[in-house]
């Protein structure tokens, strides 16, 4: 395949010496003279293991050129990838500069040939809408008819510095954005031997991608030091805590409390995490991440309320499916249902609730300061026959259970799962 890479960062170099090395005819654009100089030359203007052998190798067989300027050459290719650098910017958002320009400069060579039809992945990290409400709208700006000659894809990138070359031919996976959530022949084409799952996607679903996962690496990153930085403290062998915490494949290093749903509740996770952002608090351990779960816990529940009432009318009848803090159990503890139910209260709806496991009658110890502290729970639960024969408006289900039963409602939210 014939392909242009613009802009020849560690992502852009790396791609090219790559495609290269795979028999792909590779051009290389980017303003900077001294990196298309050093490609020439045969040596790569970046340090990463492996690039300078293979950009070296691609120089001698012809396989792979440069040049500062968006050539003609590059409206004759199949594929365009774009890897311009999207740094920060001063509020903290991306500087979206170099995507603009390099999409106006893109949109200008393909005017200059109307014969030219291309497929343009961008790979730099972008924010979710980029590709609809700026690099689409500025091809269109200057090409009367983009879909004609374009096909935008995006295309995120997964490499990791120093180990980029191994990575780029053993992605974690394959992420490929189009208008519909299609596949892309040419990217199809392209990875072709390549063994990793591949999610065809929409845009704004491609687009968010990366920002998940580098916030997710920083959120590890952070919860570990944090932990190391309290051990530290407390003179606890962190290496030790760490070695019985990543043996844990079930629980902890596992896709399990990953799934956007419910906000996290019971008799143990607040309760432990509260002593243990008081055990910091009194050792010193500024561990800011730790701090701040159980607020945004609180936040997610009136995110629940919020989404789950949605243009519901005052008034309306809605049923709680689950009471407890999970499926099967009859434990009220902190159970972050009782708090969304005082809020359907408190917001004029009549509420009624449906647990099969909760029988106030059965509760002990704890459970019934929570039903005293509650009393509305005791007042307000129906039984499975009740909760089948009403029509309601909405019903909560916060659970995934719904399936079990005949329940009637104008509109049911299953807020066990946003995903
Ligand atoms: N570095 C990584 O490990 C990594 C991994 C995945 C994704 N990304 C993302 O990929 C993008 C590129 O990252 P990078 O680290 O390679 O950036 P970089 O800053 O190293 O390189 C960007 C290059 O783009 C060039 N450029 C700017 N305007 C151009 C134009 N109009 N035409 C052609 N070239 C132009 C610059 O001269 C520069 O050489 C960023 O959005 C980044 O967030 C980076």
């Amino acid at each position: 395949m014939k392909i242009a890479i613009l802009g020849l960062g560690y992502v852009g170099i790396t791609a090219a010496a790559c495609l290269a090395s795979q028999g792909h005819e590779v051009i290389g654009v980017d303003p900077n003279q001294t990196k298309v100089n050093a490609i020439l030359d045969g040596r790569s203007p970046i340090s990463e293991p492996g690039v300078e052998d293979l950009i070296a190798q691609a120089q001698a067989s012809g396989s792979l050129t440069a040049t500062t300027a968006m050539t003609r050459d590059v409206a004759s290719c199949e594929l365009v990838i774009v890897c311009v650098g999207t740094p920060s910017a001063v509020d903290g958002s991306h500087s979206m500069t170099h995507i603009a320009e390099v999409s106006r400069q893109l949109a200008e060579l393909v005017r200059a040939n109307p014969a030219t039809r291309l497929t343009v992945a961008y790979r730099s990290t972008i924010r979710p809408g980029s590709m609809e409400e700026l690099i689409q709208p500025i091809l269109e700006s200057v090409l009367s008819d983009v879909k004609s000659q374009i096909e935008l894809v995006y295309y995120p990138e997964f490499l990791r510095e120093s180990s980029a070359v191994k990575d780029f031919f053993a992605p974690p996976k394959i992420v490929v954005g189009t208008a519909d959530g299609q596949a892309s022949a040419v990217i199809d084409e392209l990875n072709k031997g390549l063994d990793a799952p591949v999610f065809y996607v929409k845009y704004r679903e491609s687009e968010i991608t990366k920002f998940v996962d580098n916030t997710f690496h920083a959120v590890k990153t952070v919860f570990a030091n944090e932990v190391g930085r309290l051990c530290v403290q407390l003179g606890i062998d962190a290496s030790e805590v760490h070695k019985i915490f990543v043996s844990d494949t079930k629980l902890n290093i596992s896709a399990n409390y990953l799934r956007p749903g419910g906000a996290f509740g019971g008799s143990c996770l607040p309760k432990d995490v509260r002593a243990f952002q008081h055990i910091s608090r009194t050792s010193g351990g500024n561990t800011f991440m730790i701090d701040s779960l159980i607020a945004s816990n609180e936040a997610h529940k009136s995110f629940l309320f919020e989404y789950a009432t949605r243009n519901l009318e005052h008034g309306s009848r809605v049923l709680l499916l689950g009471i407890a803090f999970k499926d099967q159990s009859d434990d009220l503890r902190e159970s972050p249902n009782v708090d969304l139910a005082r809020m359907l209260i408190t917001a004029g709806y009549q509420l009624s609730i449906f647990d099969p496991h909760v029988e106030p009658q059965n509760l002990m110890g704890q459970n019934l300061g929570v039903l005293s502290n509650s009393p509305f729970i005791r007042q307000l639960l129906v039984d499975r026959k009740s909760a089948e024969d009403t029509e309601w408006s909405l019903v909560i289900d916060t659970r995934g259970t719904i399936g079990n039963y005949s329940i009637t409602a104008a509109r049911i939210v299953d807020i066990n799962r946003l995903a």
